[in-house]
C-alpha cells in the first residue's frame, strides 16, 4: 500500500454507528501519527516536575516574611497547587519504566539557575513578574504543548495530567497577572532608568534560562535544537543567587494588622466558660480562625528548614496542611465580614509564630505543632467548637467549624505519619512537643515593658459592635470578660505549670 492509499484508508475509517472512536481520545488521523516515545514524555515531565516543585518551595520560602495578607494566603494556595501538580507528575513518571526515578536531579543547569534566581529575588513586584508573567506562563505553554504532542492513545495518562495541570495553571496565571497589575499600580516605579533596565535585564536572563531548558517545537514540528542540552550551556550571569538565599523566619504583617503583640484577651478562656452564650462565643472562634495566619508562618519555616532532610511525601502532606491553615485564617476574615465587623480594628496576635520561629529549631516547632493539633482532637477540642458554632445561630460559623474540624483530623493524621514515628511511642512524641512548647518564652510582660503593646482588652469593643449588628443588648458578664494570656496559656494550663502562654491554632 502506498502512502496516499494508506492516508485514504485512515480517512475512510469509520466507527460503528459513528460512535466516538478510540474511547473518545482522538480521531484516527491523530492516532496513526508515530512521533512520540516514553523517553520524550518522561523528559518533558521531568522539566515540569522540577519547575513546579521548586516554585512550590519558593512560594513557601516567602510566606513568613511577606507582609501582605492577600499575598501570604495566595502564595500558600499556589504552593499547595504546585505541590499537587508535582505529585501528579511523579506518579506518572513512576509508571513509565523509570525506577530509579531520578526526580531529585536538576534536569538542566539552566533550570537550577532560574529557580535560584527566583528564590533570591528581593523585590516583591519583580518576583511576581518573573514568577507569573514569565515562568508560570512558560510552564503553562509547556503543559499545553505536552497535551498536544503526547500520543493521545498510547500516552493518554500523560495527556490527562497535562490537561489537568493546564486547567489549574491558567487560573493561577490569571491570579498572578492580577497581582502584578495591582502591585504595579501601587508600588513606586523604579527610581531611575538604570534600575528599570537592570530589572528588564534580569527578566531577560531568566527567559534565556527557560529557552535553554524547555523543549518546544517549531512550526515544522521539529524539536527546538535548544532543547537538547549539549555540553556546558552558556548561561547569563547570576544576579540574586551568587550566594545561598537565607530564609527570613520573622513573620511580617501589613499595616492592617495593628498591635500584633497584643495578648490581652484569652479567647480559649471565654470559649470554655459555660457562663457565656454560644452566639457570643462565635466571635471568639472567628478571632481564633483569623489568628491562625501564624500557622502558615511557622509551617513555612519548618518546611523550608526540613525539606532536604525529609522525603517528598513529607513536604507534600505538610504543604497541604499549611494551605489548610491559611484557609482557616480566611474563614475568620469571612466570618467577621459577614457580620459587618471591621477585623482590622482587632489586634491579631502573631507572637506564636514569632516566638516559635525565633526560639526553637524546626524539629522543636514541629513538636509544638503536633502537640497542639493532637490536643484539638479530644471532646473539648474541635468537636466542641463545632457544637458551639452550631448552637450559635450563625450558620456560617457552623459550616466553617465543621470543615475546620475535618481538616484538623487530617492534620493529626499527618502528624502521626511524619512526626510520631521519630519517637518510641505516641506518649513520648507528645511529651517532647509539650516540653518544646514549655521552652518557648512568651515574653508577655517583656513585650509590654518594651512598648510593643499595652495588651489592651479589645474584647468589649468587638462585642458591643457585634451586639449592635445583632440588635441585642450585651450580656453584662460577657462584656466584663477580661482574661489575658498573662496567667494561663491557651490550653488553660496555668503558667505556674508551664512557663509559656502561647495561643492555640
Ligand atoms: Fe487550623
Ligand atoms: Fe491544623
Amino acid at each position: 500500500m502506498n502512502q496516499s492509499d494508506a492516508q485514504q484508508a485512515v480517512s475512510a475509517y469509520r466507527s460503528l454507528l459513528d460512535l466516538p472512536m478510540l474511547a473518545g481520545l482522538c480521531d484516527m488521523q491523530r492516532a496513526v501519527a508515530a512521533e512520540w516515545s516514553v523517553e520524550e514524555s518522561v523528559n518533558r515531565l521531568k522539566v515540569l516536575h522540577y519547575l513546579l516543585k521548586r516554585l512550590s518551595e519558593i512560594w513557601v520560602f516567602r510566606i513568613t516574611s511577606e507582609p501582605i495578607y492577600e499575598l501570604k494566603t495566595l502564595f500558600s494556595h499556589h504552593a499547595y497547587l504546585a505541590a499537587e501538580h508535582t505529585e501528579l507528575i511523579r506518579r506518572r513518571v513512576a509508571e513509565m519504566r523509570e525506577p530509579p526515578l531520578g526526580l531529585e536531579h536538576v534536569p538542566h543547569p539552566a533550570l537550577g539557575q532560574l529557580t535560584d534566581e527566583l528564590q533570591g529575588c528581593p523585590e516583591r513586584l519583580e518576583f511576581c513578574r518573573a514568577v507569573y508573567e514569565l515562568v508560570l506562563a512558560r510552564i503553562l505553554e509547556a503543559c499545553k504543548s505536552l497535551q498536544q504532542d503526547a500520543h493521545p492513545l498510547a500516552d493518554a495518562p500523560t495527556v490527562r495530567v497535562a490537561k489537568w495541570l493546564a486547567f489549574e495553571l491558567s487560573e493561577m496565571l490569571d491570579q498572578g497577572k492580577q497581582v502584578v497589575s495591582a502591585l504595579a499600580a501601587h508600588e513606586p516605579a523604579h527610581e531611575d532608568d538604570f534600575e528599570q533596565s537592570s530589572s528588564d535585564e534580569w527578566l531577560a536572563s531568566l527567559e534565556t534560562c527557560l529557552q535553554a531548558a524547555i523543549t518546544r517545537k517549531d512550526t515544522t514540528g521539529e524539536a527546538d535544537s535548544a532543547s537538547q542540552p549539549s555540553g556546558e550551556p552558556s548561561l547569563p550571569p547570576r544576579l540574586y543567587s551568587t550566594s545561598k538565599s537565607e530564609f527570613n523566619s520573622l513573620p511580617a504583617r501589613d499595616e492592617r494588622f495593628q498591635d500584633p503583640y497584643n495578648a490581652g484577651v484569652n479567647p480559649e478562656a471565654f470559649l470554655y466558660d459555660e457562663a457565656f452564650s454560644a452566639r457570643d462565643k462565635s466571635l471568639m472562634m472567628y478571632y481564633k480562625r483569623l489568628r491562625e495566619l501564624d500557622v502558615p508562618e511557622t509551617m513555612a519555616s519548618i518546611l523550608t528548614e526540613l525539606k532536604d532532610q525529609e522525603p517528598w511525601a513529607f513536604y507534600y502532606e505538610m504543604v497541604r496542611q499549611l494551605w489548610d491553615e491559611a484557609r482557616h485564617a480566611m474563614m475568620g476574615e469571612v466570618g467577621f465580614v459577614s457580620l459587618g465587623i471591621d477585623w482590622t480594628l482587632i489586634p491579631i496576635n502573631f507572637t506564636w509564630s514569632l516566638n516559635l520561629n525565633t526560639q526553637l529549631t524546626a524539629r522543636e516547632r514541629h513538636g509544638v505543632l503536633f502537640f497542639i493539633e493532637q490536643g484539638l482532637m479530644p471532646k473539648t477540642g474541635k468537636r466542641f467548637e463545632w457544637e458551639v458554632a452550631m448552637q450559635s445561630g450563625d450558620p456560617l460559623c457552623g459550616l466553617f467549624q465543621d470543615f475546620d474540624w475535618a481538616d484538623e483530623v487530617l492534620h493529626a493524621q499527618i502528624g502521626r505519619r511524619w512526626y510520631v514515628p521519630k519517637f518510641s511511642s505516641l506518649v513520648e512524641a507528645l511529651k517532647y512537643g509539650d516540653r518544646c512548647w514549655n521552652k518557648v518564652m512568651s515574653r508577655w510582660s517583656w513585650y509590654r515593658e518594651q512598648g510593643f503593646t499595652q495588651h489592651r482588652n479589645w474584647w468589649p469593643e468587638l462585642y458591643q459592635q457585634a451586639c449592635a449588628k445583632w440588635g441585642v443588648s450585651p450580656d453584662p458578664r460577657a462584656l466584663a470578660f477580661c482574661e489575658t494570656y498573662e496567667d494561663s496559656r491557651a490550653d488553660l494550663k496555668s503558667i505556674r505549670e508551664a512557663p509559656d502562654n502561647q495561643p492555640y491554632t
